[in-house]
């Protein structure tokens, strides 16, 4: 099956071009339009991006098709994300898609962002799929997830405030780095001393238990503003130039070693070897390394970690091609009444077992 992939939820336009039938799916083309404007903004400015994947979408689908090597008329379907995300974004993406697939006569499915970024590293190796253990972080969600199988997803926890991406935004800000400041914040932190800052661990501590509400749930917005002061601190004696780079490192060291602290919990109750990791902050190689060396101590020799490469980690139409490419394959289908949400559960959430909740 060859499945058309679009996704316009924030400020990426992209269109892919996925075939198979099912794990192991191939790659053909992936098209990624960042829109640079929002940046003079320091944040996404919503009317702006739905204006801007106006005039891309088309040139960017016919693109995708072009590197595939394939006409519209061999898609066999097209997969559009339909939320979460912007509204006005989504609707180019969800009406554009829409309109492709009834003049092409072909099926349409709707995809959940979330989901898209869940499929992302399985395009890259056909191991990183289920059972496994997921942390979703992205610029707008933070999701630690049990998956038996694909389209099962316990929700595990979740973050109670600001998102992992947008904690590193708001730190690079503090900073005075440039947005999006994840990549940023990373690199200021590469050269920075561990011991001069540490921050404490968000919603982490030796007495938590499993059936606690904050056993597996995240929260950043105390560490933000731990790093406000911080740098107020270091402003009031004149030493910010300096403490720059220590502060980044801090507030990564604290982020990482919740994320993974938590991932572990989740991986050790359900019996799981396999991790992977998905969305934009898991391009950050401090979150990799030390899930991987953790895993290894805590989850024994058999212990995987798997995190998508950069242009699969941050928005992209593949993964949404992929995630509809499993929806579609199970009958699934979506109407001309095919709408866009700002928010939506993932779909395919089951309860918890008791013996692990
Ligand atoms: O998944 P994504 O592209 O968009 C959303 O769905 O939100 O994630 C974007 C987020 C931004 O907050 C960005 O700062 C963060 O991913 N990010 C990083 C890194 N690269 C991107 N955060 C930490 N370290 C990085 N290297
Ligand atoms: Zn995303």
């Amino acid at each position: 099956m060859r499945v058309l992939g679009i996704e316009t939820s924030c400020d990426e336009t992209s269109a892919a071009v996925v075939e198979g039938d099912g794990d192991g799916a191939a790659l053909r083309s992936l098209v990624i339009l960042s829109q640079d404007i929002h940046r003079v903004f320091g944040g996404v400015v919503p009317e702006i991006a739905s204006r801007a994947h106006l005039t891309a979408i088309a040139p960017v689908t016919r693109r995708a098709l072009d590197d595939a090597g394939v006409e519209s008329g061999d898609l066999d379907a097209i997969a559009v994300t339909h939320a979460p995300g912007l509204v006005g974004a989504l609707l180019v993406g969800v009406s554009f898609a829409k309109g492709l697939a009834a003049s092409l006569g072909i099926p349409l499915v709707g995809v959940h962002h979330m989901e898209g970024h869940l499929f992302a590293t399985e395009l890259e190796d056909a191991k990183a799929a289920p059972p496994l253990t997921a942390l979703l972080v992205s610029g707008g969600h933070t999701m630690l997830l049990d998956v038996p199988a694909w389209g099962e997803y316990r929700l595990l926890g979740a973050t109670r405030d600001d998102a992992a991406g947008e904690a590193f935004d708001k730190v690079a800000k503090l900073l005075g780095l440039p947005y999006p400041g994840g990549r940023h914040v990373e690199a200021l932190a590469r050269g920075g001393d561990p011991t001069t800052h540490r921050f404490a661990r968000p919603m982490l501590h030796g007495g938590q238990k499993l059936g606690d509400d904050d056993f597996y749930d995240l929260s950043f917005s105390g560490l933000k503003t731990a790093v406000l002061h911080a740098v107020r601190d270091a402003e009031g004696r004149g030493v910010i130039e300096g403490a720059r780079a220590g502060i980044a490192r801090g507030f990564q060291d604290a982020l990482v070693d919740t994320l993974v602290e938590k991932t572990m919990r989740a991986a050790l109750a359900h019996g799981r070897t396999r991790i992977v990791l998905g969305g934009g902050v898991a391009c950050n190689a401090a979150l990799v390394t030390a899930m991987r060396e953790r895993a290894a101590k805590r989850l024994g020799a058999a212990a995987a970690v798997y995190a998508p490469g950069p242009r699969l980690a941050t928005d992209n139409a593949a993964m949404i091609a992929r995630a509809g490419l499993f929806r579609l394959l199970r009958g699934e289908r979506a109407g001309p009444d095919l709408n866009a949400y700002a928010s939506l559960p993932i779909p395919g959430l089951v309860p918890q077992a008791a013996s692990v909740r």
